[in-house]
């Protein structure tokens, strides 16, 4: 079951992080993945890192937030690889890094580059890409998301929930028009994970599976929703957060 053998798999910001995770674990079941990132020498380590383990791997650089350097990037790789088949689109965090920034003391430029990474990035993608696949009658889109599009942080999370919460409308209703051609349209909905500092000590005060999440676990649903036995599975918000938040 959820073997990938034959698919060819983009997956933005996976030069680390929860992004490498996805791309590992597609990669074992057997999918070509492409490590998409800003940074070519993440990009490149990262998809050195998988081939070192026998699996097939390519890496793009591309600025996600360029709609030019999108469709140039999926362009060539449909070129290379004959199509993209999977689309996890899971770069969301600014390359640069966090910005935590109180709603009052936040500005309008705040508010659009998290919209440009986290909804725009995704729309531009998955214009360049959905008509590959509804050539092929089948195809994959998967959008990495946060619980922050759900709750009240209060750690000056305003512009990044809001644009995760617009996402996954677009999510939604993207799998409304998508189903018919057998692509599929799900998100994550990710809570604390990992890769920072301090989030061990959080996780074990909020998640009754009293760890952090890793890349493993979210390479782990991915796979599902990317896999064939989800061809039923449309339009929904998958949360993956240790048992954190549960409505
Ligand atoms: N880490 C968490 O606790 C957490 C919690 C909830 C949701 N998430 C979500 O999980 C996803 C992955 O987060 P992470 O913690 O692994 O991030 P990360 O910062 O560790 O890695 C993200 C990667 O994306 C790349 N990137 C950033 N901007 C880019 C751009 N414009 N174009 C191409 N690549 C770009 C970065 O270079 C980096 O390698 C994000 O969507 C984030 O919102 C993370």
């Amino acid at each position: 079951m959820f073997r990938l053998n034959g698919k060819v798999a983009l997956i933005s910001g996976a030069g680390r992080g929860m992004g490498y995770g996805v791309a590992q674990c597609l990669a074992r079941q057997g999918a070509t993945v492409v490590i998409n990132d800003f940074f070519a020498d993440r990009a490149e380590a990262a998809a050195l890192s998988l081939q070192s383990e026998g699996l097939t791997a390519d890496f793009a650089v591309a600025d996600m937030t360029h709609r030019q350097a999108i469709f140039d990037m999926t362009a060539q790789l449909i070129q290379k690889h004959g199509g993209i088949d999977i689309f996890v689109h899971n770069a969301g965090i600014p390359a640069q890094g966090w910005g935590y920034s109180k709603f009052l003391e936040s500005t309008p430029e705040e508010w659009d580059s998290w919209l440009q990474l986290n909804l725009h990035a995704l729309m531009h993608a998955c214009q360049a890409i959905l008509p590959h696949m509804i050539e092929k009658k089948w195809g994959r889109i998967v959008a990495i998301n946060s619980d922050a599009s759900r709750t009240a942080t209060g750690m000056g999370l305003c512009a990044y929930g809001a644009a995760k919460a617009a996402a996954i409308g677009f999510i939604r209703n993207l799998s409304g028009e998508m189903g018919r051609y057998g692509i599929t349209a799900n998100a994550l909905s990710l809570g604390t994970m990992n890769n920072w500092e301090g989030s061990e000590q959080v996780a074990r005060k909020t998640a009754s599976v009293a760890r952090a999440g890793s890349p493993k676990d979210v390479g782990a649903a991915v796979l599902y929703l990317s896999s064939l036995e989800a061809e039923w599975v449309n339009g929904q918000v998958l949360p993956v957060n240790g048992g954190s938040l549960v409505s």
